[in-house]
Order: C-alpha cells, then sequence, then structure tokens
C-alpha cells in the first residue's frame, strides 16, 4: 500500500490486512510489547480544519512506533497564504516521512501524492474520511465477529463519512441502507457504485431503513466548512435523528457508531448515545490503532 487517499483504492485484501495489523498492534498495546516499527520516522500531520481524534490518535500512534509526529495548523504554514500543494508536496518529501492532512478537497490529497514521494494519508475531506471507517469497520468486526452478511444504516446527511462507508461496506460485502432527505445523497458516482454492488439501498425514511441492521450509524448534519448551513440544515434534517423509534426498528443487538463529534437532540438522542456508550467510544479508540496499522503498512 502506498497511500491511503480514499478507500475506492484499497482492494478486499488490502483492508483486512490494515484491519488485522490493528488487531495486532491494540494486543501488542494492551500487552505492554513495545512496536517501534517507525522508529526515527517523522509524519507531518498538516490540519485545514479542526480536529480532537485524528490529530491525537495520530500524534500518539506515530509516538508509540517510535517516531514523532510534526502538528502543521495551515494557517500557520505557507499553504495557508498560497503556497501551492506540489510545492509543499516536493518540499516535506525531502524532510519527512509521511504526510497526514485534513481539507477540504479531495484534489488536494491527491495532488500531495502525486508530485511527493512519500505515503499521504487523507485524515478527512469534504469528500471522504477512509481512517475512520478502518476504525469502523474494525470495531464492527470486534463486536460482531465478521463483517460478512451484516446489514448497517446511515441516518443523516450523504456526506463525507456516508461516502466513505457506502465504498468500506461494498468492499467488506456488507449491506448499507442510507437515509437522507431529498438533495442530501452522498455523492453520485459513489451512489452509482454502490447500487451496481446490490449492497447499497437509499430511502429518505430512517424508521424503514434501519429495519433489521445491526449497525446504526449516524454523523452531524452540518460538517466543517457547512456552518453557515446549519440553520438551514437544522429543518431539511428534521426526523433524521437515531433515537428509540429508529432502535426499535433495528435488531434487539444492534450496534451503534458515531464518528464525533456529536450533537445530541439532533442526528442522536442523549439517550441512544449514552446506551450505546461502550461501542461509541471504542470506536473513537480504534481510531489509533487503525491508524497506526495505516502507517505501518505504508512508513515501514
Ligand atoms: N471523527 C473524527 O475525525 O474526529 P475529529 O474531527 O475530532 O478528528
Ligand atoms: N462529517 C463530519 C465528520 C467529522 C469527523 C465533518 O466533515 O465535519
Amino acid at each position: 500500500m502506498k497511500h491511503l487517499l480514499k478507500l475506492q483504492d484499497l482492494s478486499e485484501q488490502e483492508i483486512y490486512q490494515i484491519l488485522n495489523t490493528a488487531d495486532q498492534l491494540k494486543y501488542e498495546l494492551k500487552h505492554g510489547i513495545a512496536h517501534p516499527k517507525l522508529k526515527g520516522k517523522t509524519l507531518a500531520m498538516i490540519f485545514s480544519k479542526s480536529s480532537t481524534r485524528t490529530r491525537v490518535s495520530f500524534e500518539t500512534g506515530m509516538f508509540q512506533l517510535g517516531g514523532q509526529a510534526l502538528f502543521l495548523s495551515s494557517r500557520d504554514i505557507q499553504l495557508g497564504r498560497g503556497e501551492p500543494i506540489e510545492d509543499t508536496a516536493r518540499v516535506l518529501s525531502r524532510y519527512v516521512d509521511g504526510i497526514m492532512i485534513r481539507t477540504f478537497r479531495q484534489s488536494d490529497v491527491e495532488d500531495l501524492a502525486r508530485y511527493g514521494t512519500i505515503p499521504v494519508i487523507n485524515g478527512l475531506t469534504d469528500y471522504c474520511h477512509p481512517c475512520q471507517v478502518l476504525a469502523d469497520l474494525m470495531t464492527i468486526r470486534e463486536h460482531k465477529g465478521s463483517l460478512k452478511n451484516l446489514k448497517m444504516t446511515f441516518v443523516g446527511d450523504g456526506n463525507n463519512m456516508a461516502n466513505s462507508l457506502i465504498v468500506g461496506a461494498v468492499k467488506v460485502g456488507m449491506k448499507i441502507t442510507v437515509c437522507c432527505p431529498e438533495g442530501y445523497y452522498p455523492d453520485a458516482q459513489i451512489v452509482e457504485y454502490g447500487k451496481q454492488s446490490g449492497l447499497l439501498e437509499i430511502t429518505s425514511d430512517p424508521v424503514s431503513g434501519a429495519k433489521d441492521a445491526d449497525v446504526v450509524y449516524t454523523d452531524v448534519w452540518a460538517s466543517m466548512g457547512q456552518e453557515e448551513e446549519a440553520e438551514i440544515r437544522k429543518q431539511a434534517f428534521k426526523g433524521f435523528c437515531v433515537d428509540d423509534a429508529v432502535m426499535q426498528a433495528a435488531k434487539k443487538d444492534a450496534m451503534v457508531l458515531h464518528c464525533l463529534p456529536a450533537h445530541r437532540g439532533e442526528e442522536i438522542t442523549a439517550d441512544v448515545l449514552e446506551a450505546h456508550a461502550q461501542e461509541i467510544f471504542d470506536q473513537a479508540e480504534n481510531r489509533l490503532h487503525a491508524q497506526k496499522a495505516v502507517m505501518v503498512l505504508t512508513m515501514a
């Protein structure tokens, strides 16, 4: 694996290789077994958007692997003042061993990889969030034993999370139903890809969409960069909430996942979130293990 730009680029086998490596690294960490697989290496982390989980898990993960991470806010580096991505890529390639980037345009991530000579990892764009979905698949497998023959229902905005969840689910053979309002569909090409696989369904009714779901997933109504649309979105997404009615429709032992941060009373009720806190915070923890696996597989 050279980069992690989007899940479309990975085979099912590569996804399992990441999940298995992540499980192994998690086991080693829990048992105090050191794993300095990236000793002496440096990861540059470019952030053009806020982050709690992504930043802390990459930085801590790099430390645990024997390397170090540099936090580079795009406000502080020349990129934020207009230095082109292609120059940033070539300069960083002379200093560090890998780049993680969280930004707006997917094309910027792809360009970093094109012009640089080192691995690039996508830490979220407007288009997708592959690191999150790898952690999600790891969490589902931990709780359910396998990823086969499961149904996931996503309730909310057809955003970066919905896009990556569709691709991730299709790659591992999981059924996925996306419940979103008209006009807030996932990326058209990804919808086409999902439909072709026979695994994707789209509906505007969260209760019927959650029928027999093994996993119920949601994310914010307004993503980073959409702050001005927050009020309009509150109206558009009324009813697209993971609440008791949705959970009644899902399987009795259904898990609930949320990439976080969560807005209680909007996309999820406080009760549902707290009832499934174990799963949701396992999911957050698994960002660390899954991303360490991605770094080892691309940078070691
Ligand atoms: N889920 C996620 O990516 O969280 P952060 O925005 O805190 O990194
Ligand atoms: N869709 C959200 C995900 C945050 C992890 C956003 O892009 O803000």
